[in-house]
C-alpha cells in the first residue's frame, strides 16, 4: 500500500492519501477498527451517507480503515468560511441525526433502541459533491437518540465556550438552531443530557480543561432547550 500525504486528523486519527479514490484512515492509540466497519458496513447498506469501504492494504494494521476518498470542506470549514450559514448547518446536523436514528438497531433487542454516532459534531461532516457524508464512527454504539442529540449539543457547547475558540458567538447560534430543530425529534430531555455528560466526562481524550467545563457547557444547553420538549419521546 503506498501511503500518501496527510489528509486530515482528529483527536484519535489520522488521514492520509492513498492510490485510487480511497484515503487510508490510521488510528494513532493502537484502537481496533473492527467495529467501525461492522457500523459503516450496516449503514451504507441502510442507505445512511457514510463512505464506501474499500479494499484493505495487504500490510495493513488493525488499526487502519481504509474508505472512500471524501472530496470537500468539513461542515467546520464552511461554517467558518460562511458558506454554509448556522441555519443550514444546524437543519444538516439534524436531519442527518433524525436519518440515522430512523434506521433500526443492528445489534440490540431493544426497539427503542437506535444506532448513535455520540461524536456527530461539525467536524466529522465532510461536505462531498454527492451530498454530505458522516465520518469517525469510532465511538458509535446504540441506545436512545436522545443520548446522541444531547451528545451533539454537548460538544457544540464545549466548544462554543471555549475562550481559545473565537468563533464561540457562531457555535452558540448554531447551538440554538439546533436545539430548536431537535424539539421536533423528541428534543434533549434532561435525563439524557446528564447521561451524556457522565459519558463525556469519561472520555480519555479530552484535556482537563474540557472536563473541567463539562458542566458549564451542560448548563448552557439545558438553557437553549426548549422546555416543551422536555417531556415527549425520546
Ligand atoms: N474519507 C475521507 N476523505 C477525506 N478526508 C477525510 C476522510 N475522513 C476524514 N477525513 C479528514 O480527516 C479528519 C480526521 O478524520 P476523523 O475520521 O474524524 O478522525 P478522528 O477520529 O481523529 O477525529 C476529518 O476531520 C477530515 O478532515
Ligand atoms: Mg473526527
Amino acid at each position: 500500500m503506498h501511503i500518501g500525504p496527510l489528509l486530515g486528523s482528529g483527536r484519535t486519527a489520522d488521514v492520509y492519501a492513498l492510490d485510487g479514490p480511497w484515503v487510508l484512515r490510521r488510528h494513532r492509540h493502537g484502537i481496533d477498527t473492527t467495529g467501525e466497519l461492522a457500523v459503516m458496513s450496516y449503514l451504507a447498506a441502510s442507505g445512511f451517507p457514510v463512505p464506501r469501504i474499500g479494499p484493505p492494504g495487504e500490510d495493513a494494521l488493525p488499526t487502519d480503515l481504509v474508505v472512500q476518498r471524501l472530496e470537500g470542506p468539513t461542515l467546520t470549514e464552511a461554517l467558518l468560511a460562511g458558506t454554509v450559514t448556522e441555519a443550514a448547518g444546524a437543519d444538516l446536523l439534524a436531519r442527518l441525526l433524525r436519518e440515522l436514528h430512523a434506521i433500526p438497531p443492528r445489534l440490540s433487542q431493544d426497539p427503542e433502541d437506535r444506532i448513535l454516532h455520540l461524536d456527530l459534531h461539525p467536524e466529522n461532516v465532510i461536505l462531498a459533491p454527492e451530498g454530505a457524508m458522516v465520518t469517525d464512527w469510532l465511538t458509535a454504539r446504540e441506545g436512545p437518540a436522545c443520548l446522541d442529540r444531547a451528545m451533539t449539543s454537548l460538544i457544540l457547547a464545549q466548544v462554543a465556550l471555549d475562550p481559545s475558540f473565537t468563533e464561540g458567538g457562531h457555535l452558540r447560534g448554531l447551538l440554538a438552531a439546533l436545539l430548536s430543530r431537535f424539539a421536533a425529534d423528541g428534543g434533549v430531555p434532561a435525563d439524557c443530557l446528564a447521561r451524556a455528560t457522565a459519558l463525556r466526562a469519561e472520555d480519555p481524550r479530552l484535556t482537563a480543561h474540557e472536563t473541567a467545563a463539562l458542566d458549564e457547557a451542560a448548563g448552557l444547553v439545558a438553557s437553549l432547550t426548549d422546555p416543551g420538549a422536555a417531556h415527549s419521546r425520546r
